[in-house]
């Protein structure tokens, strides 16, 4: 199939030479274009809504870089606002939500078929982008994972501990439940119109994943992501699917094949050389480059990237970070990386 996209190719298991790339938060605050448009925008949130700049902003990284795929701009959090929680973000700080701390909270939610209305710009900006991308870009939706995002719901916040949501998870095991249950729901439809408006892949982002353990991994990161994926795949068969349970550890190992996924990725907590024997005998894996060196760059960058490249270059391989490119990244060691990776 030499006509097909890279990143495709290698979701369907094909190992190359030279992996395909992309950055998780490529477009963000580490670009001065990123951050006009911001400005021109308003805010972030404000930014997130409005389809022609957040395609902008996706685009921005594409035309900078030329990487193998673009990431929708959105967030994670806009699935608790359309389901009828407020939410703002805190300059500095980060967001925060109101909160879901026993059944009352969760009379208040609207229903998984309400969110349309406020996720339409979403889907709009999805249209635009799969217009003007280059015809060699992979276009990647996404949505935070239940338990992930029910955190959040939870505590109102990001924690460093998850430990208001591990709270309701042991004292209200019926609140929590429902929650993830209707979180789960939501992501469905909303992950089903990010595709019917044009988006190639779906990425879950299980960013807490690390902080469930045993028998409570498998029932909030574990089901819950299968659950989508069967239903996903149901509707789309052909739809590649990309899971990210960050800092899942020994659960890793056999993640992706239980729960459907064609892809893993992976932080920069586990080995690559571990990855190559590990995970990707189940298929295809993302990642994991420690994204300070995105900070720092010079030869110590360099040879990490050829490491993960070579460490994982006998199966199908997507080259990315272990987690989010961060503001203080230099702009110029985004080519370095390419140069490494690509020659
Ligand atoms: O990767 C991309 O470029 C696509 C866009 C994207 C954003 N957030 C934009 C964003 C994606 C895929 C996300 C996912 C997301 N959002 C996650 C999961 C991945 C992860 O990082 O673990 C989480 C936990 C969130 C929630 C969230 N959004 C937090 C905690 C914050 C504050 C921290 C921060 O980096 O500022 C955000 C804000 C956010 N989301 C920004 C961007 C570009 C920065 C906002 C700004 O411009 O000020």
């Amino acid at each position: 199939m030499p006509d097909k996209k890279k990143l495709l190719r290698s979701l369907a298991g094909e190992a190359m030479d030279v992996p395909p790339v992309w950055l998780m938060r490529q477009a963000g605050r580490y670009l001065p274009e990123y951050r006009a448009t911001r400005a021109q925008a308003g805010d972030f949130l404000s930014l997130c809504y409005n389809p022609e700049l957040a395609a902008e902003v996706t685009l921005q990284p594409i035309r900078r870089y030329g990487f193998d795929a673009a990431i929708l701009f959105a967030d994670i959090l806009l699935i608790p606002q359309a389901l009828g929680a407020d939410l703002w973000f805190v300059t500095g700080e980060g967001p925060r939500l109101s909160t879901i701390t026993d059944a009352s909270g969760m009379t208040r939610m609207k229903g998984k078929d309400d969110i349309h209305e406020r996720l339409s710009p979403i889907y709009e900006t999805v249209k635009i982008l799969s217009g003007e991308l280059p015809a060699e870009t992979t276009l990647i939706g996404f949505a935070g994972a239940p338990w992930t995002v029910a955190t959040y719901m939870i505590a109102g916040r990001g924690t460093p501990d998850q430990a208001p949501a591990h709270k309701l998870r042991e004292e209200d095991p019926e609140t929590f439940s429902a929650l993830i249950d209707l979180i789960t729901e939501a992501t469905i439809e909303y992950l089903d119109m990010q595709v019917k408006a044009g988006a190639e892949v779906v990425k879950l982002f299980d960013s807490w994943a690390g902080s469930l353990k045993g028998d409570s991994f498998d029932r909030f990161a574990l089901a819950p992501a299968k659950r989508i994926i069967a239903e996903l795949k149901s509707r789309h068969p052909d739809l590649p699917i990309i899971a990210f349970p960050r800092e899942a550890g020994d659960k890793y190992i056999g993640f992706a094949k239980e729960v459907g996924a064609d892809c893993l990725a992976i932080d920069t907590s586990v080995d690559a050389t571990w990855a190559a024997e590990n995970l990707q005998i189940d298929g295809c894996v993302q990642g994991n480059l420690d994204p300070k060196l995105m900070v720092t760059g010079g030869e110590a960058l360099r040879s990490e990237a050829k490491r993960i490249c070579a460490a994982l270059k006998g199966g199908p391989h997507i080259f990315n970070l272990g987690h989010g490119i961060t503001p203080d990244a230099d702009p110029e060691n985004v080519h370095h990386l390419l140069e490494a990776i690509r020659g």
